[in-house]
This record gives C-alpha cells, structure tokens and sequence, in this order.
C-alpha cells in the first residue's frame, strides 16, 4: 500500500461553502464588443436558442479519485456555482447605447441571434461611467460621471453598486472589467500603500486610473473584481492589500483569448520536446473599437507588455539559454475596419531540432475575439463569487487559466502554460471539496 501514497496529495478537510442562494449581480465597466456578446449568450442560453460552448462552468467535467472509480462530475454539479437563471447583468460606459444598441455597433453576433434576444439586452442601459479621455484617448462619450476629486467619482460607484443590488434584489455581485484598454502606466509610490492610494484620489493625482476608481469602490463594497484588460487597475500592492484586509477575491489580467491563448499551448509543446526557438513573429488584423483603441501607441504598448511576457516565462530562457536564449519575439496588432470583429492572425515560428536544423510552423488563426472572450467572462464572474463565498481573498491565482498575465503574490512568477493552468484550477476545486489532489502519477494501476 506504500506505492498507493503517491497517486494524490492527500484530501484536505473541505472548505465551508456558503450555498448560492439568491441572484447574483454581474457588473461590467465597458457595454462594448465582449460585455453585450457575453450578456446576449447567456440570455439566448437561457431562452434555450444556445449551447455555452466555450465555458468550463457549464460544460466541463472534473475527474475525481482514481480513474478506475469513473467518478467525473460537471464541475457545475460538483461544486455549488450560481445558475445562470440567477445572473442579473449591469453596466457603465461612457457611450449611451443599450446593450441592443451597442451589439450591432459591436458586430459580432448576427441580426438573427440579436432579434430573439432583443427586448432583454434593450433593457440593459449603461450607468454613467468614470471615464477620462487622457486614459483612452480614441473614444468619445457624454455618459460620463463629474465629480470635484477622484474619489468622489469613486464614491459614486459605491453609490451605484448598492443601489443596483437593492433595485434588483441581488444576494451577491461580482465585477468583470470588460471596457477599453487604458494607457500604460507604471506603478508607482501613489500605489505603494492604501494610505497614499486614497490621498492620490483625493487630490486626483494622474497615476489613478478610471479602472483603480472602479476597483477599488468594488473591493470597498465587498464585490469581487476582476479586470479581463492589460491595465494596471487592481494589480497594485495598494489595492491588493484592500482587497486581502476586506476578504475580497481579485483577478487578473487580460482576458486570453485568441493568439495569447494559441502560444500558450504551442510553447510548452516545444519546451516539452527540448525544441529550439529562434523567434516568433505574430502579427493581427482586427477592425473593432477595441482594434481602434489599441491603434494608439499608448494603449497599444500595455497589450504589448501583457502578449510579450508569456514567451519568457514558458520557456525559461535563463534555464534553457542553448534552446531559447535571445529569440526574437514580435508583436504587431494593425487596425484594420473591415474586418471588424473577425480578427485574423498570423504567427511565424521558427524553430530548430536536432543538430540545429531549422523548421517552421505558421499558424493563420481566423478567429473571432468576443466569442472566445464572452464564456471566459461568464466562467470568471461564476468561479470568482465562488471564491468570495468559500473564504477566498486576494489574488485569485487558481484563475491564471483565463489571462494573459496572470496575477501572483510578489516576487512570484506567474503559471502560463495553459496545461498546468487547468491543473491549477481543478485542483482548487478539489481542494475546496475535500477530494484528493490528482497528481497524474499513476503507479497504483501497476503495482
Ligand atoms: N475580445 C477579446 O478577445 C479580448 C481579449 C483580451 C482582452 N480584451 C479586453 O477587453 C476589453 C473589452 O474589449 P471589447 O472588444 O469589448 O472593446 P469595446 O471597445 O467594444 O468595448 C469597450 C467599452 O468600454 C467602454 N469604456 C471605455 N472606458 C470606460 C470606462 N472608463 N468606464 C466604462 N466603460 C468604458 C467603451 O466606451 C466601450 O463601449 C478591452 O480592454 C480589450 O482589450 C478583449
């Protein structure tokens, strides 16, 4: 029986879930492309016009015990999630446009799956947002909040969140970050502490950002928050400090959809194999508001530093230096309007195997950006009111799976290799259960 102790780490006591009664609240800063294509999805599923392709909440199973035990539930069975019966969905955007409105600006989804759906997402108006166009410099909007200092601004959001829970009812909410990629900024001493985070906001020092505003007026209100955009916004020391002495749950960042995702699955595949790399070239063309946005460099060059970390990390140049040492990694996003929200990319990869010979692999990925992204939005709000009502705090690292880069504690880097990302996720949840930990060792079945 001594073999049988290295199949699972042993089954930890399971964690107290609150049970998920009620409706729950799912709030997103930004009603564009990804916000009403996610939104239209779950109505459309719920009016059963749909199937919720690409959500591991809805349609994934999770193995349990050994695998001659045949024991693999739905995830949604195994754990108590929100239905999506109870989801209740809300917004801000500086833009007027209704959820209606704004998915045929967006494009994405046909007029035939818009038209069943139509009267519901008419319903959704966007609250008033916090927006400042040196932030996001290629969008104009009047739905936009005033306010004498930033913090005012962020005491309004309060005000919305708790009137938007008494309005409609609501148990619990959560956020999802679901608006545009805002410029590049640094961290700096305005981040460092909570103390100098507020005294920043309350002399509206530009080194807060409209999505810390929102950020930290969640945590304060005790919702979950999780930015699915490459800005800083939450992942600050300041606010992740809030966030662990409020006992909030927080995510981020970057929602990793389209050629994030794919490198993220080819990488480990060669450093598994001890292949070569001696560059990667990526280049998209995309015609969305969200491809307008990122056309200014400044907006453009926080995408960058979320796309070109991912490389670094998987394959771990300083322990590979003969395979990966000084590869070239080129990222272009090109605006490109009649593409809209289809966007296309090319990856060159060359690499190089035994005795140095070189090969290539090109990917041409015709993908569609929103509908990758909408389940990843469904799957964050479900599994982060999860985390809230089983105690969690902080950074939600279990949730690497869904983005670009991924949040971590200080000083520790972050899991990109999609694979060990799900590992990750699955087993909190069989953590949270009390399960053992699957640890694919597999001896038991020999011995
Ligand atoms: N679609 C994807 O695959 C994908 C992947 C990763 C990240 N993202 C990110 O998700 C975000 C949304 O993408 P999208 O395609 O829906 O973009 P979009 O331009 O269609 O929608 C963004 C919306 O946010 C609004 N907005 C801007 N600033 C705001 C503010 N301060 N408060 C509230 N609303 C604000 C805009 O008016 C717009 O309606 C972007 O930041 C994008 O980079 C998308």
């Amino acid at each position: 029986m001594t073999q049988l102790q290295g199949k699972t780490s042993p089954a930890s006591r399971p964690t107290t879930i609150k049970p998920a009664t009620g409706r729950l609240g799912v709030l997103t800063p930004g009603l564009g492309a990804v916000a009403t294509t996610f939104m239209a999805g779950v109505e459309s599923i719920r009016r059963g016009h749909a199937k919720p392709i690409g959500s591991l909440t809805q349609m994934a199973t999770i193995r349990l015990g050994k695998r001659t035990e045949n024991r693999s539930p739905l995830i949604k069975e195994f754990v108590p999630l929100a239905g999506l019966d109870d989801l209740v969905f809300g917004a801000w955007d500086p833009i007027p446009d209704d959820a209606l409105t704004a998915a045929r600006k967006a494009g994405v989804l046909d007029e035939k799956d818009l038209a069943p759906v139509a009267d519901f997402l008419a319903s959704i108006k966007p609250m008033p947002a916090v927006f400042d166009n040196q932030y996001v410099t290629r969008l104009h909007g009047d739905n936009v909040k005033k306010g004498k200092t930033k913090r005012d601004l962020a005491e309004q959001l309060r005000q919305d969140i708790r009137d938007f829970k008494a309005k409609h009812k609501l148990e619990r909410l959560v956020a999802v970050w679901c608006a545009s990629t805002e410029i590049f900024i640094k961290p700096g001493p305005q981040h460092a502490t909570i103390d100098q985070f507020e005294n920043a906001m309350e002399r509206s020092d530009a080194a807060i950002a409209p999505s810390m505003l929102y950020a930290w007026a969640c945590i304060m209100e005790g919702v979950p928050y999780c930015n699915g955009a490459p800005n800083l916004a939450v992942d600050t020391q300041a606010l992740v400090q809030l966030a662990n002495d409020r006992g909030v749950p927080i995510s981020g960042k970057d929602f990793k959809t389209g050629q994030t995702w794919m490198k993220t699955v080819i990488a480990p595949g060669l450093k598994a194999r001890m292949l070569g790399l001696a560059g990667w070239y990526s280049t998209n063309i995309l015609g969305n508001r969200d491809g307008e946005v990122l056309d200014d460099p400044a907006s453009f060059k926080t995408k960058e530093e979320s796309k070109l970390s991912v490389l670094h990390t998987i394959l771990q140049p300083e322990v590979y230096p003969e395979l990966y040492k000084d590869f070239s990694h080129v990222v272009r996003i090109n605006y490109y309007p009649p593409r809209g929200d289809n966007k296309e990319g090319w990856d060159n990869i060359d690499i190089f195997g035994w005795m140095g010979y070189p090969m290539q692999i090109k990917v041409n990925f015709l993908c569609r950006d929103s509908i990758l992204a909408a389940p990843i939005v469904l799957d964050l709000a479900i599994f982060m009111d999860l985390a809230k009502r089983a105690g969690f705090r902080g950074v939600q690292e279990w949730l690497s799976f869904y983005f670009k880069s991924p949040m971590t504690a200080e000083k520790l880097y972050p899991e990109h290799d999609l694979f060990i990302q799900l590992m990750k996720l699955k087993n909190t949840l069989r953590y949270l259960k009390g399960e053992d930990l699957i640890t694919h060792l597999g001896r038991e079945y020999y011995d």
